[in-house]
């Protein structure tokens, strides 16, 4: 099962006189330590391996300086901003090329067979004009065309849910997710199955 947020603890630190972000699972105490560990470990590479083949697609995101087993941490770029949700909530429709922005950057993953795996706007932080995605620790890194439908699922109910008054967020950054691509015609057949299934059941 996806097991959500509460258990990443981020912190400020700098890493070769720059400006890091240092983001570290906790233990989960009702858990068997060593499962745990592993655990916490796996994920944390799974994210690292994420943000550098996402990078290497041309999705900007933080560079990871440094990555260490032991508590299961990643030392990342620190990226100035805020998050795409705030962006919206006081601008409003002036953040609709925003969105559009982050429909392409989900496009070009998808295109390079990623997922993010938990695609909010919480999670993409606007710098500029331009928006930057963090948070790939539910990512896939060898995706099919139905995990491409779960995570633009993903991404209209979470922006339902944030943005409920905003339906032209969705609009905005399925048009940047065609423009990147190739295949959105069959993934978006794949989002109207996963609708209909979720509706259903
Ligand atoms: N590279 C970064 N630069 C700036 N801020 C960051 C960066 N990484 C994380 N943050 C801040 O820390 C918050 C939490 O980070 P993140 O979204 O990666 O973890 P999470 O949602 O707690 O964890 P997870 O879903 O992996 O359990 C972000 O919403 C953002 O405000
Ligand atoms: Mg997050």
């Amino acid at each position: 099962m996806r097991e959500r947020g509460a258990e990443a603890v981020v912190s400020r630190e700098t890493y070769m006189g720059r400006d890091a972000v240092r983001k570290r699972r906790v233990p989960k105490g009702y858990r068997h330590p060593d499962l745990d560990a592993s655990l916490n470990s796996r994920r944390m590479r799974n994210e690292a391996r994420l943000l550098r083949d996402a990078r290497s697609a041309g999705v900007r995101t933080p560079i990871v300086y440094d990555v260490d087993p032991r508590d299961a941490s990643i030392v990342m770029e620190a990226i100035p901003g805020r998050s795409l949700k705030k962006t919206i909530d006081s601008m409003g429709r002036d953040a609709e090329s925003l969105c559009e922005s982050l429909g392409e950057s989900i496009g070009l993953l998808h295109s390079a067979g990623m997922t993010h795996g938990d695609p909010t706007t919480s999670n993409a932080i606007v710098n500029g004009a331009s928006v930057w995605l963090i948070d790939f620790s539910m990512g896939i890194p060898a995706a099919g065309i139905e995990d491409m439908g779960v995570d633009v699922h993903l991404l209209e109910r979470a922006m339902a849910s944030a943005h409920p008054d905003a339906p032209w967020a969705f609009e905005a950054a399925m048009r940047g997710y065609g423009r990147t691509m190739a295949d959105s015609a069959k993934v978006i057949d794949k989002v109207t199955e996963i609708r209909s299934r979720a509706r259903y059941t």
